[in-house]
């Protein structure tokens, strides 16, 4: 191993911050039920994080895509490689991933969900790249944390299948 890890979040600060989002989404969906999608494999500790503290309702459903690209840029076009187990007619939709970068794995999810016709589709990221959008249209409804251009590993996120199980947010250093 000759990457060395450099926590950017603590797990305190992570756990507090996703109490605060999941309180706004339990506002927001008062009186509904939300259903949540995770999309594996990054999403699946922030999924589980949020879904414990929601008071409303919730569901759950995993999918899990792959971008075709080289290296680390996405291209855009996403084979879906677990589909959804169950329709989302008539759902409140609320896609849960652990990370958006250039927005182009997003963009591309959204359009193939909402032709399947939940009544709404909101997204709820652990973590923001702003800095590196190249899909404008793609909104994020709920941040828990934007950062900075960095490559960053933990709470979901990995490097080469390593480092999804910290329980903090770290920068990769090699
Ligand atoms: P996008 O299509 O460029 O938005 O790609 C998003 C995907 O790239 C995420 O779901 C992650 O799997 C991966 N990714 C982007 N940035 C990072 C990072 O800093 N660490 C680990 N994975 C990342
Ligand atoms: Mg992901």
């Amino acid at each position: 191993m000759s990457e060395k890890i450099r926590v950017l979040i603590p797990e305190e600060d992570v756990n507090k911050k996703i109490g605060e989002v999941a309180a706004r989404i339990s506002r927001d969906y008062e009186g509904r039920s939300v259903h949540l999608i995770c999309v594996l494999k990054g999403g699946v500790f922030f999924t589980c994080e949020l879904a414990k503290r929601l008071t409303v309702p919730v569901s759950l459903d995993f999918m899990s895509v792959s971008s075709y690209g080289s290296g680390t840029e996405s291209s855009g076009v996403v084979r879906i490689v677990k589909d959804l187990d169950e329709p989302l007619e008539g759902r409140d939709v609320l896609i849960v991933e652990d990370i958006i970068d250039s927005g182009r794995t997003l963009a591309y999810l959204i359009e193939i969900l909402k032709q399947r016709g939940p009544a709404s589709i909101r997204l709820c990221t652990l973590l923001d790249k702003p800095e590196r959008r190249v899909k404008k249209q793609v909104t994020v409804d709920y941040t828990c944390f934007s950062i900075p251009d960095e490559f960053v590993v933990g709470y979901g996120l990995d490097y080469d299948q390593k480092y999804r199980n910290l329980p903090y947010i770290g920068v990769v250093e090699f």
